[in-house]
């Protein structure tokens, strides 16, 4: 049920403007006895271009609304998956699996169904990938990526992350275990490190010049 057709170039690229930063959604899988077997926080932002009836590429950025989307999944010993599904229109679903060798678990699969009112002619659009190496944490740990994140799908295909928090094995009661940053969080905490730096190294300058101006002031009294 891939879809991997290839679209013609868009004719006129339309004056589209994006839908804004998502709102962030709390997603649990519980397993049989009840217990929260993965937890998920995020803010997700879908972004697929499709054909419609007159063949123009249609290029559309939505934004999952949590309190219209639902989460269901199962949770195995090596592979976990969360289903999103939006009203009867938007479903997705991301693989997780664990390396019960190394204990490192990843993101490997990641599918939309979508049924949208501006599809023309199929009136559905769907797109999966089972190899993909995301979201990359070790097993107690979880994942966090605060900042803009795009998951790559298909070429018709992407997801933006913001806000993100998972854990999908080894979750102990309700809590996330430790967690492993993103890079991209990291790098957006060396600005902030490097400018407090800077302005540290800054005050001290001042501070020096200051004594030092001092100093010559009263070395200057003395000599009169
Ligand atoms: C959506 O995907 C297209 C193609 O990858 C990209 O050019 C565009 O910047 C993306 N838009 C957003 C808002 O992520
Ligand atoms: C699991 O991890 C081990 C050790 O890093 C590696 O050799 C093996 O190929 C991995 N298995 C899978 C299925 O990725
Ligand atoms: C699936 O993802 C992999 C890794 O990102 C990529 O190389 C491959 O082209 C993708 N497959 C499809 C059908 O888009």
């Amino acid at each position: 049920d891939s879809v991997s057709t290839p679209v013609p170039p868009p004719t006129t690229p339309p004056p589209h403007k994006g839908p804004g930063i998502p709102p962030q959604g709390e997603y649990r899988v519980k397993n049989e006895n009840g217990t929260v077997c993965l937890k998920a926080n995020m803010a997700v932002q879908i972004n697929i271009s499709f054909s419609d009836a007159q063949n123009l590429t249609v290029r559309n950025v939505v934004n999952l609304k949590p309190n219209e989307t639902t989460s269901s999944g199962t949770c195995d010993k090596e592979r976990a998956t969360l289903t999103l599904q939006s009203g009867l229109k938007t479903e997705l679903t991301f693989v997780f699996s664990l390396n019960t060798t190394s204990n490192k678990y990843h993101l490997n699969g990641l599918s939309i169904l979508a049924i949208w009112p501006d599809m023309k002619g199929k009136k559905r659009f769907s797109a999966h990938n089972d190899s993909l190496d995301y979201l990359r944490g070790s097993l107690g740990f979880s994942y966090m990526c605060q900042s803009a994140q795009t998951l790559e799908v298909s070429p018709d295909f992407s997801l933006n992350t913001y806000l993100l928090h998972v854990q999908p094995f080894d979750l102990t009661g309700d809590a996330f275990g430790s967690v492993l940053e993103c890079l991209l969080d990291e790098d957006n905490l060396i600005i902030p490190i490097v400018v407090g730096a800077a302005l540290a190294v800054l005050v001290l300058i001042v501070l020096l010049a200051y004594l030092i101006g001092k100093k010559r002031s009263h070395a200057g009294y003395q000599t009169i």
